[in-house]
């Protein structure tokens, strides 16, 4: 296995987004990382769908996006690859992409493979962590940032925000109110892990 890499890499990162629907993660991280940026910046976009707002979002703002079809796992990776070294990017950012990688993929680009979920994990991983939120009778859910490992939803956490569960919330209110402040987690987690000012010693990044 090669040497995990370290951060700061000393220049800006080349990030790429994958997302298989609206978005607005996305969204948030091409604020966030324009081009230019002395930090990073979000240079290619990669959808398992053709439709996928998130294409749209890309290329208004003028990053290259691409629909990678996802006959089966291993074509979609093979392409992704292909892609991901053609644009040489360094870091990976999951934003809504609803697709289990394989571990191959994810021991590859460990330590540079990043996902948002719904929900405080370890607790709600997987589908609809709005509706296990509720059905659970939890007062209190939010969203996680965290590298991305072979299993669903349990690589090591960046960092979290909270928000209330409020009387008579439904799975969509809830999804709303975690939303927001996936918007601003997911940049600040990217930031946190591309400057260097967290580090997970298990990736041998002992600082
Ligand atoms: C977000 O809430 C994200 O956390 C979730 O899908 C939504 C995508 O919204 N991701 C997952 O559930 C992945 N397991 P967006 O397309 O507007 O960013």
């Amino acid at each position: 296995m090669s040497a995990p890499t370290r951060f700061p890499l000393g220049r800006p990162a080349r990030l790429a987004v994958f997302a298989s629907g609206r978005g607005s993660n996305l969204q948030s991280l091409l604020h966030a990382f324009p081009a230019g940026h002395e930090l990073a910046s979000v240079v290619l976009v990669v959808s398992n769908r053709p439709d996928a707002t998130a294409l749209d979002r890309a290329r208004a703002a003028g990053v290259v996006a691409v629909h990678v079809p996802w006959p089966t796992r291993a074509d979609f990776e093979a392409a992704a690859n292909g892609l991901l070294s053609q644009h040489g990017v360094d870091v990976v950012c999951l934003a809504g992409f609803m697709r289990l990688l394989s571990a191959g993929f994810t021991e590859r680009w460990a330590g540079r493979l990043v996902n948002v979920h719904p929900s405080l994990l370890p607790d709600f991983p997987g589908l609809d962590a709005h509706g296990q939120a509720i059905a659970a009778g939890v007062k209190e859910s939010g969203c996680t940032v965290h590298l991305v490992d072979a299993g669903v939803d349990s690589g090591p956490v960046i960092l979290q925000r909270k928000v209330p569960v409020l009387p008579g919330d439904d799975a969509e209110a809830l999804a709303g109110r975690v939303l927001a402040v996936e918007h601003e987690a997911y940049p600040a987690a990217v930031r946190l892990l591309l400057t260097g000012a967290w580090r997970h010693d298990d990736l041998g990044e002992t600082g």
